[in-house]
């Protein structure tokens, strides 16, 4: 019997795997990676099917002149029950097939560190993968399904905030109540629990953990908003033609589509292809119009969504950005200043977190006095819209964070004692 177990955090944007020894209750290595799947277009139509997956997807998308399909935020798909499977080139792919192969890449990683198949893992999940019990269970079922493809025997599941609140309790030295809020790519979530010092090697935490919440709004939906402001215009929403007496708006529908990455995961190119000739034939091959095609016939979803998230990242630094886009004929420069980010762009979002994270907090009876630290963690906590209201909330001593992209995946390890 291996003494190694992995905690597997699968996440929107980001997924890493912490290898612990459970002997000694260490963790060994931790290794992340960018939760993005590519495939290069096939020469044949019997040629196999390869993919590549995190930094390597970015390289060969590239390489491969953005032909291909690539794939990003695949955890939003695990609740859509509307979603059977995708066919890419000449294989049908299920939900749980897409995320097998970066549970699995992960997996072949700290394998190949530690030198033994290891079968157990602790998976985290969010606290909300949909409103609906049944999409819930739907979404954790595939991920179940997911690694047991990808070659675990043993699995179990933790929330993900509660493994991150295991993390920030190694790092204490008295009692405290903690808030945890891990602001991910797909989702905000919250945990409100007693940590202690004294109780990392206790094997049932449940009395300890005072509530739990969690929202489907993330750092991928202030990306969707940016495109939407301040992208879509470049690609001609907006535009209007004549059916015989009257003025018709292009469907809004093309850029709801290039704005959510569930969608364009699975864009049906040709159909899609056909319609945007008809409207760009309609709106008299308006420049703008002209942008779209190009971005949808060159593969572009990434790129420009690497810009948008360059962008908003610099907004967490810098009171102003540019979000340049220049390729394939495309070429716009618009500026964004934190104002604009705070107020007009990001404000319905994270106002609506606000207002989630308020209303959990008098359901779990607490208030924000009672709480000790707020350990923020995930990429999305940095962000300064979401950083004030916190600190305006909680304080600013009160407001902690620390190692954004590992506490999770860490927690996961630790959690084995209440498993295994
Ligand atoms: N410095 C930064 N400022 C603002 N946003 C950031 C920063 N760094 C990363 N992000 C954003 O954080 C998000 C990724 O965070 P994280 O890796 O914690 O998410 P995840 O674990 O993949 O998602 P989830 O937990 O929701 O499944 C992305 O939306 C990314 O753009
Ligand atoms: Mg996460």
């Amino acid at each position: 019997m291996s003494k190694y177990i992995y905690g597997i955090d699968f996440g929107t944007t980001n997924s890493a795997i912490s290898i612990i020894d459970s002997s000694s209750n260490e963790i060994i290595k931790t290794y992340s990676e960018s939760s993005l799947i590519f495939f290069p277009q096939l020469k044949n139509s019997r040629s196999p099917l390869i993919h590549f997956v995190g930094e390597q997807a970015i390289e060969k998308y590239i390489e491969n002149k953005m032909k291909g399909r690539f794939m990003k935020s695949i955890k939003r798909v695990l609740p859509r029950s509307g979603f059977k499977e995708t066919r890419v080139y000449n294989k049908k792919l299920k939900a749980e097939d897409l995320v097998c192969i970066i549970l699995k890449h992960l997996k072949e990683k700290a394998d190949a560190f530690i030198g033994e198949d290891v079968r157990k893992a602790v998976l985290g999940r969010p606290v909300v993968f949909d409103e609906n019990p049944e999409k819930d269970q739907l979404a954790q079922d595939r991920l179940e399904k997911a690694a047991k493809l990808a070659g675990f025997e043993e699995i179990a599941f933790q929330m993900e905030p509660i493994a991150a609140a295991f993390t920030y309790e190694r790092i204490i030295s008295k009692d405290e109540m903690v808030l945890v809020a891990d602001m991910g790519g797909g989702t905000s979530d919250f945990t409100l629990m007693k940590l202690s010092p004294s109780k990392l090697k206790k094997t049932n935490r449940k009395e300890d953990i005072i509530g739990q919440g969690g929202i489907y709004i993330g750092g991928d939906n202030f990306d969707s908003s940016i495109m939407w402001n301040k992208g879509t215009y470049h690609f001609g929403r907006g535009l209007t033609y004549k059916d015989f007496d009257t003025t018709v708006e292009v469907p809004r529908s093309f850029y709801l589509n290039i704005c959510s990455w569930e969608k364009m995961n699975f864009f049906d190119s040709i159909k899609l292809q056909n319609a945007l000739d008809k409207f760009y034939y309609l709106t008299g091959e308006a420049p703008r119009f002209k942008n779209l095609v190009r971005l949808v016939r060159n593969n572009l979803g990434y790129s420009i969504f690497q810009k948008i998230e360059k962008a908003k990242i610099g907004l967490s630094e810098n009171d102003s950005v540019n979000f340049k886009f220049a390729h394939s004929g495309i070429d716009f420069d618009e500026a964004i200043s934190i104002e604009e980010f705070s107020t007009e762009i990001v404000n319905d979002d994270v106002n609506k977190i606000r207002l989630y994270l308020l209303d959990f907090l008098q359901r779990s009876k607490v208030s924000p006095l009672e709480i000790d630290t707020v350990f923020m963690t995930g990429g999305t906590s940095m962000v300064k819209p979401i950083r004030n209201f916190m600190i305006e909330l909680f304080g600013e001593n009160t407001v902690k964070s620390r190692d954004n992209f590992n506490s999770v995946a860490n927690g996961l390890a630790y959690s084995h004692v209440l498993f295994f």
